[in-house]
C-alpha cells in the first residue's frame, strides 16, 4: 500500500532534491567547523554558512543575513527571543510584562510560564475565537501596559491552521515600540513572509518543516537594533574575539555560543534555495488549491467535524478534525494509517490551550493532518474519499 505522508506540521517529509546530496557534500568533502580554522575546509564551511543566512534574509526580506542566528529548532529560536527579551527589559519599567495568546504551542507558553513562576514576567493570554480561532488585534492593543516589552504570537496554528492578523499585531507593537515576535513555525516556507512590511522584529522558525531541511535546525532573525534590548541566554566559544573571556556583541556570534549543526545547516540552505527557486508564492498558491479541496469536499460531510476557519481565507495547509465514532483521536489516526496507508498525528499537538480555545482538550484532541509542498491534488482527494468512506461506514453502523 502506497504510504501518504501527512504530518509536514511536524517535519517536513521529503526534503527536495539538493538538500541530502549538500549534507552529504559537506560531510564527504568539507568536515570543518565554520569559524574555527583559517584553512581552506573551514572556510569554505564558513562561506556556506553565509549563503545559507543570505537565502533566508531574501525570503523573509530581513535587513540583513547577520541578524540571522541560527538555533537547534523553532523551541530554541522562541526560548531565545522570549528570554532574551525578558532578561535584556528596561526593569525600572517594573517586572516585563508579555502579551500572548491562547493559540501558542507549548514553545512559547512554557518558557513564558516558567518566567512567571520564577517571579521574572507577567504574561497576558488573549482568548482567540472558538471556532476559527483568530485573535482579535483590537484586544492585544487593549492588553499593552507601560511595562509590556513583548507581544508573542503565532502565524499559523499548529491544530487549527488558523493564520493570524500578525501584520496588523505588529502595526500596534511598533506604535508603542513594543518588540514583537512571530512564530512561523506553520508558515515560513509555505506563506510568504515580509518581516518589514509586517512590522516584525524578532521571527522563529524551524529549518525542519517548512523550509524543507534537516531536523536539527532553525533559526531567529533579530531585527538590527533590537538585540541591544535583548539579554544573551547562552554564552560560549564562538571562534571570533577569542583573546576575550565575554561574549562577542556583534552579530550574529553574540548569540551563536558553541559549534553548530554544520550538515543540518548546510542541508538547510538547499531547502531555503529550493523554496526561492520555485517562488513562495507559487508554494502558497498550490498550497490554497488544496486547501480549497479540504474545504469543499470536508465542510458539510456528515459525521465529520472540521475545526478552524472554514473557508480558505485566514488558514494554512494543517487541518483538525474529528470523527463522530472515534472517541479517542488516535484510533481514527489508527485507521488511516492501517487502512489507507495515510500518516496523520493525534492528540493535543503540545497546543493545549489552542484545544481548549475549539473545546478539543477534554477530548483527547483531534487528529492532524498537514500538507507539504510535495502534497498532491490527487493525495488529498484520496484523503477526502477515505474520510468519506469511514463516515458512511460509520452511518450505516449506528
Ligand atoms: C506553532 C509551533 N511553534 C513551535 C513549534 C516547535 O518547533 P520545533 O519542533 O522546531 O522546536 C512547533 C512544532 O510543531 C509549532 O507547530
Amino acid at each position: 500500500m502506497l504510504r501518504r505522508y501527512l504530518d509536514n506540521a511536524a517535519t517536513s517529509f521529503p526534503k527536495p532534491p539538493g538538500v541530502l546530496e549538500a549534507v552529504t557534500r559537506y560531510a564527504c568533502e568539507l568536515g570543518a567547523s565554520p569559524g574555527r580554522g583559517a584553512y581552506d575546509e573551514a572556510k569554505q564551511a564558513g562561506l556556506l554558512f553565509d549563503e545559507c543566512r543570505e537565502r533566508i534574509n531574501t525570503l523573509i526580506n530581513g535587513e540583513g543575513p547577520r541578524h540571522v542566528v541560527f538555533t537547534l529548532n523553532a523551541s530554541d529560536a522562541l526560548n531565545m527571543a522570549i528570554r532574551g527579551i525578558v532578561h535584556g527589559a528596561d526593569r525600572t519599567l517594573g517586572k516585563p510584562h508579555v502579551i500572548t495568546t491562547y493559540m501558542e504551542h507549548n514553545s512559547v507558553l512554557r518558557p513564558l510560564n516558567e518566567l512567571v513562576n520564577r517571579g521574572d514576567a507577567e504574561q497576558t493570554r488573549i482568548a482567540c475565537d472558538p471556532v476559527t480561532g483568530l485573535v482579535d488585534p483590537v484586544d492585544t492593543r487593549k492588553a499593552i501596559r507601560p511595562n509590556t516589552a513583548l507581544i508573542a504570537v503565532v502565524h499559523g496554528s499548529n491544530v487549527t491552521g488558523t493564520l493570524q492578523p500578525v501584520a496588523e499585531v505588529g502595526k500596534i507593537a511598533q506604535a508603542h515600540d513594543i518588540a514583537f515576535l512571530v512564530d512561523a513555525a506553520q508558515t515560513l516556507g509555505h506563506v510568504p513572509i515580509d518581516v518589514r512590511a509586517m512590522g516584525i522584529d524578532l521571527l522563529a522558525f524551524p529549518g525542519h518543516k517548512g523550509l524543507l531541511g534537516p531536523l536539527g535546525t532553525g533559526a531567529l532573525y533579530i531585527r538590527p537594533g533590537v538585540e541591544q534590548r535583548m539579554a544573551t541566554t547562552r554564552e560560549g566559544g564562538t571562534g571570533s574575539v577569542s583573546d576575550h573571556d565575554t561574549q562577542p556583541t556583534f552579530m550574529p556570534d553574540r548569540f551563536e555560543p558553541g559549534s553548530h549543526n554544520a550538515p543540518g545547516i548546510i542541508g538547510l540552505s538547499h531547502g531555503v534555495k529550493w523554496i526561492l527557486d520555485q517562488g513562495v508564492e507559487k508554494l502558497w498558491r498550490h498550497q490554497r488549491e488544496l486547501i480549497q479541496i479540504v474545504i469543499d469536499r470536508l465542510t458539510d460531510m456528515p459525521g465529520l467535524t472540521l475545526f478552524g476557519p472554514q473557508g480558505v481565507e485566514d488558514r494554512v495547509g494543517v487541518f483538525s478534525i474529528r470523527i463522530e465514532g472515534f472517541d479517542d483521536p488516535q484510533a481514527l489516526s489508527d485507521v488511516l494509517e492501517k487502512d489507507f496507508g495515510l500518516l496523520t498525528r493525534s492528540g493535543i499537538h503540545c497546543a493545549p490551550l489552542a484545544h481548549q480555545t475549539i473545546g478539543t482538550d477534554q477530548l483527547g484532541g483531534t487528529t492532524r493532518l498537514s500538507f507539504g509542498p510535495f502534497t498532491s491534488e490527487a493525495d488529498v482527494l484520496f484523503v477526502c474519499d477515505c474520510l468519506a468512506h469511514i463516515c458512511q461506514g460509520h452511518a450505516a453502523r449506528v
